[in-house]
């Protein structure tokens, strides 16, 4: 199976944007993991990230034919778009959202996600090394 993994807004930047939040990897290293543990678990991996709603709308809408999971930081639209949160609806496979840093910990906009209305799992505050637990859990997911 393919697994779309989006990252939104300003994690293009990761690794040089608030380290101290988001640590030292660059988005460059999390794909590379990725696409390392994907192939131990006999999965795919296709990588997508934008700063514009729309493009990572499109991204989902095209994951509808090609994906078999999704895989979606969204970054800052987590707490504010509906949008994101219908395109995901419209993907049937299972969702799993990440945030590297623990966003419970941190300011109240942070709190309220409309992405996890659609999200199967949520992970928050494991690092980048969450994208990988994400991984794991849509390769059991999926064989389900
Ligand atoms: C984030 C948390 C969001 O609140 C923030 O806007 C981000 C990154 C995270 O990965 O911890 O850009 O999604």
């Amino acid at each position: 199976g393919l697994i779309q993994i989006i990252n939104g807004p300003n994690l293009n930047l990761l690794g040089k944007r608030q380290p101290e939040i988001y640590g030292f990897e660059t988005l460059e290293d999390v794909e590379a993991d990725c696409a390392a543990l994907a192939a131990d678990l006999g999965l795919q991996c296709a990588f997508y990230q934008s700063n514009y709603e729309g493009a990572l709308i499109d991204c989902i809408h095209q994951a509808r034919d090609k994906a078999a999971g999704i895989v979606i930081n969204p970054a800052a639209y987590t707490h504010t778009s509906v949008a994101i949160l219908d395109a995901l609806k419209t993907f049937d496979g299972p969702v799993i959202e990440v945030h590297i840093s623990n966003v419970h910990q941190r300011e109240d906009f942070r709190h309220h996600s409309y992405v996890s209305l659609r999200a199967d799992g949520v992970i928050a505050g494991c690092g980048t090394e969450g994208y990988q637990l994400a991984l794991r859990r849509l390769a059991t997911l999926i064989a389900d």
